[in-house]
């Protein structure tokens, strides 16, 4: 069969699909005539990052699939079974592990981009609603993946999870855990539905909610390290004078993005896949034992600023409550900052502090989380979450006037 289609007046098979389907314009669209600013820095890199390191998620998941069985008698021995005796079984389940810490690596160092260069701000709400949606379902993937290898920290570290929703009065919270775990303990049937949630439910959502995140950023266009509007000088055919196509501009940059950071991602999983216990804990080498519980149960390093936040109050309620607000409040961020200026560029030395305080805060938050509680860690946790909070306050009141540099017309070099 020709590939020429002369009833279409010779448009070939490209022709043919168009006519049934819009491949060109949606390629145009996205891709080919999608103008980025042409002063994108390094921090742009971590939002195609992240739908690589999705990608490696997903395959390798499929892979483990294969092999992994989902019941409380067989799923330690399925998971040695794969690292031991399926051919390079060791390599997928590496890669699994190591991508599940740098998709946590990606999307924070992607969102404090955001964070940065106030992408969050008008028109830009709405990509970062999705982008918080996504941050939401990614914690909760995280969380039931860790569960599936069914050793001691996947099982106490549910169990000490999912008892935070027994801390809701009225005996809603008792019934709600019950309910959550299937079971009165973590048993087969809390890893039967956690298998489910995390192999398809979960990920599908993933993928709808990412989708929405582009669409609704390629509606509005990017924001740049100036924070300044490109589509403000346009030339003559209408195409933004400091664009550049996405195609082939920065599909060659993200490439190379991507090649350094498969460097870094392989080194781990060849060299060091278990970070030292960060990526993968030790006691998760031990088989899940209901009877026994360990003698210090901490959650992955990405969910430890949280749980420190959790530990710093003395009551249960208040504490799953803050620890709930830390991840809320990050929803409305378009509407605490009530800045006119994007780019952290051209704002006030208070905005620069109280950036540079909140980063200091989650990091610090993150290192007290992984820790045995003491009297001393418990006093910087506190202090920690009071500067985590009042990063919100302060750019809630800072922000109305602020005192800012001059933006540019047109974006900087
Ligand atoms: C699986 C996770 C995610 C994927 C695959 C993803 C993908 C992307 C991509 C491809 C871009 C455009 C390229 C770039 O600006 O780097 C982008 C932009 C953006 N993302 Fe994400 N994202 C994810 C998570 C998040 C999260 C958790 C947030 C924040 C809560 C977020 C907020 C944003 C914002 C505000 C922009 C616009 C940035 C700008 O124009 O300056 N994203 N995202």
């Amino acid at each position: 069969m020709s590939i020429e289609n002369k009833a279409d007046g010779g448009k070939g098979v490209v022709g043919w699909i168009d006519d049934r389907f819009p491949m060109t314009k949606l390629l145009e669209e996205h891709i080919t005539k999608y103008y980025a600013p042409k002063n994108f820095n390094i921090w742009y890199y971590f939002g195609a990052l992240s739908i690589l390191v999705l990608i490696i998620q997903i395959v390798t998941g499929i892979f483990l699939t294969m092999n992994y069985k989902p019941d409380g008698d067989l799923a330690f021995k399925s998971v040695e079974y794969i690292m031991r005796d399926v051919n390079y079984g060791w390599l997928i389940r590496y890669m699994h592990s190591t991508g599940a810490s740098l998709f946590f690596v990606v999307v924070y160092l992607h969102m404090f981009r955001g964070l940065m260069y106030g992408s969050y701000q008008k028109p830009r709400e709405l990509i970062w609603i999705f982008g918080m949606l996504i941050y939401v379902a990614l914690m909760a993937e995280a969380f039931m993946g860790y569960l599936l290898p069914w050793g001691q920290m996947s099982y106490w570290g549910a169990q000490v999870i999912i008892s935070l929703f027994g801390a809701i009065p009225f005996g809603i919270g008792d019934a709600l855990t019950i309910w959550l775990k299937g079971d009165y303990i973590v048993s087969d049937a809390t890893l039967n539905r956690f298998f489910a949630l995390h192999v398809i439910a979960v990920p599908l959502a993933l993928l709808g909610l990412i989708v929405a995140h582009i669409i609704a950023l390629h509606e509005v266009g990017s924001n740049n390290p100036d924070g300044v509007d490109i589509k403000k000088h346009k030339n003559a055919e209408g195409i933004p004078k400091d664009g550049i196509p996405f195609h082939p501009y920065y599909t060659v940059k993200d490439l190379f993005g991507a090649t350094i950071f498969l460097i870094f991602f392989f080194a781990i999983v060849f060299f060091a896949p278990e970070m030292g216990g960060y990526f993968l804990e030790h006691a998760n080498f031990v088989p899940a034992d209901p009877l026994k519980t360990p003698e210090h149960i901490a959650p992955v390093w990405y969910f430890t600023p949280f749980y420190a936040i959790l530990r710093a109050v003395p009551s249960k309620l208040g504490g799953v409550l803050l620890m709930g607000a830390a991840i809320v409040v990050l929803f409305f961020l378009p509407w605490i900052d009530r800045g006119k200026v994007r780019s952290v560029r051209y704002r006030s030395t208070a905005y620069k502090w109280l950036l540079g305080s909140f980063v200091v805060s989650f990091v610090v938050l993150g290192y007290y989380g992984l820790q045995v509680p003491t009297p001393i860690g418990t006093f910087i946790s506190r202090l920690g979450t009071v500067i985590y909070f009042g990063f919100f306050f302060g750019l809630y009141f800072i922000s109305k006037n602020e005192k800012t540099k001059p933006v540019p017309e047109r974006v900087t070099a």
